[in-house]
């Protein structure tokens, strides 16, 4: 199964205009991610991709955790789990793809990102509009 760009629709707006600017950022650094997987299959080129993909995703997931701590978010605790816990996947994609950058760990790997952060904006995200 082929890999997509990821497509932005209002339905994925939660509502707080600096995250959801970010949110449509990963959208476009993920399809960067996507063009970039469809021409290259060299290991270390896509391992600092996704090494770019962390940073701005950390600094996305700290901006969003000091929303939720300014507005005393009930969920605090449990949202900042699944944001760490995301990292630590990434670290890990970068790690085995380093390691085996065939063409279908490539696809996994990708569909694994936007499945998580489109998920994850949907759910958890969408929760946040309801402090503030
Ligand atoms: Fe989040
Ligand atoms: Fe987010």
């Amino acid at each position: 199964m082929a890999t997509q760009r990821l497509i932005w629709r209002d339905e994925y707006l939660i509502g707080v205009e600096e995250l959801d600017w970010e949110h449509q950022d990963l959208f476009d650094r993920l399809n960067e991610l996507h063009e970039f997987l469809a021409e290259s299959d060299d290991p270390e080129a896509i391992e600092n991709c996704l090494g770019e993909i962390h940073a701005r995703v950390a600094s996305h997931f700290a901006l969003e955790e000091q929303y939720m701590r300014a507005n005393k978010f009930a969920y605090y605790a449990i949202h900042k789990e699944e944001h760490d816990d995301f990292l630590e996947v990434i670290v890990e994609l970068a790690q085995s793809i380093l390691h085996d950058p065939d063409p279908e760990r490539r696809d996994n790997l990708e569909f694994q990102l936007q499945a998580w952060v489109i998920n994850h904006i949907i759910t958890s995200d969408k929760d946040l509009a309801t402090v503030g």
